[in-house]
């Protein structure tokens, strides 16, 4: 593990640090005049873990997201959302402010929670320290690279200690080695006490993830309308028996609609 790389401190306090889990029940969606996107997902995401969306373009990754977040009221289905949770989004194309510096960056959300710049410099520090970014401190965003800035701009939302945390295709605008540095931050987001939630194309991101949501086209309807697709208990049951860690998810029956949900990997322990 490279110096001053970290399972990140779980926050003590505020929304979303109390460990309440979001959960979907049989959410699908369709814009106005549009189809469905997907098929009908119930899954639980929880505080401390890290959760791949996956499927091809178009399949709806982003407007998951958007429905997780509260942005978009999805056509169908329940969204159960912690109260008071706060969203942070890190988008593919990070966007800093070019001349002020790396610290400046993850310092700000300290500040705008009523700190003074003597206290919130050394918690941004050490985020900067757990992301891999201390040699970048002082220098300014613009002169980041690709990787970099990625990466500060997940330092910076985790510093806005929210209870969600969307990141949507971390990695498409990168090279294999800066996303390689990208997928290692991501899978340090486990033990922040963030529900966090990462759209992607690349195995290798979903592979640094603990869950992976597949997204898949919806079938097609039979006589009725198809129904809401399975609850929580049945689905999360079945799916216990029928699949292994990071194995078989796109061979899954018709039967399991969308929400293919596995354990990649062990969660880490958080410090
Ligand atoms: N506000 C909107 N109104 C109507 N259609 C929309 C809207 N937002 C997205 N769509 C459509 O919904 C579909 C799913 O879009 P979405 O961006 O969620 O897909 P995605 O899986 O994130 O794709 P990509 O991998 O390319 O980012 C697309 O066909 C898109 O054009
Ligand atoms: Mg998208």
């Amino acid at each position: 593990m490279r110096p001053g790389w970290g399972i990140l401190p779980a926050p003590s306090g505020g929304p979303g640090a109390a460990g309440e889990a979001l959960r979907l029940e049989a959410v699908s969606h369709r814009f106005p005049g549009g189809d469905q996107l997907f098929q009908p997902i119930s899954a639980v995401f929880a505080p401390g873990l890290v959760h791949a969306v996956v499927g091809p373009s178009g399949s709806g990754k982003s407007t998951l997201l958007g429905i997780v977040a509260g942005w978009i009221a999805p056509e169908r289905g329940t969204v159960w959302r912690p109260a008071g949770l706060r969203v942070a989004w890190v988008f593919q194309n990070p966007h800093g402010v070019a001349r002020r510096s790396a610290l400046d960056h993850v310092v700000f959300p300290f500040l705008a929670a009523g700190r003074r710049r003597a206290e919130a410099v050394p918690p941004a520090l050490a985020l900067l320290r757990q992301f891999g970014l201390a040699a970048t401190a002082d220098r300014s965003y613009g002169d980041l690279s690709g990787g970099e800035r990625l990466r500060l701009m997940l330092a910076r939302a985790v510093a806005s200690r929210p209870g969600l945390l969307l990141v949507d295709e971390p990695t498409a605008q990168l090279d294999a080695s800066a996303a390689a540095t990208v997928n290692r931050a991501i899978a340090q987001m486990a033990g922040a006490g963030i529900i966090t939630l990462v759209a992607t194309h690349d195995p290798k991101t979903s592979a640094a993830c603990h869950q992976v949501i597949a997204l898949r086209p919806p079938a097609p309807e039979p006589d009725g309308d198809g129904g809401p697709g399975p609850g929580l208990d049945g689905l999360g049951g079945r799916l216990g028996q029928s699949f292994r860690p990071g194995a078989g998810l796109l061979a899954a029956p018709a039967w399991m609609v969308s929400a293919v949900v596995s354990a990649s990997r062990p969660v880490p322990e958080a410090d």
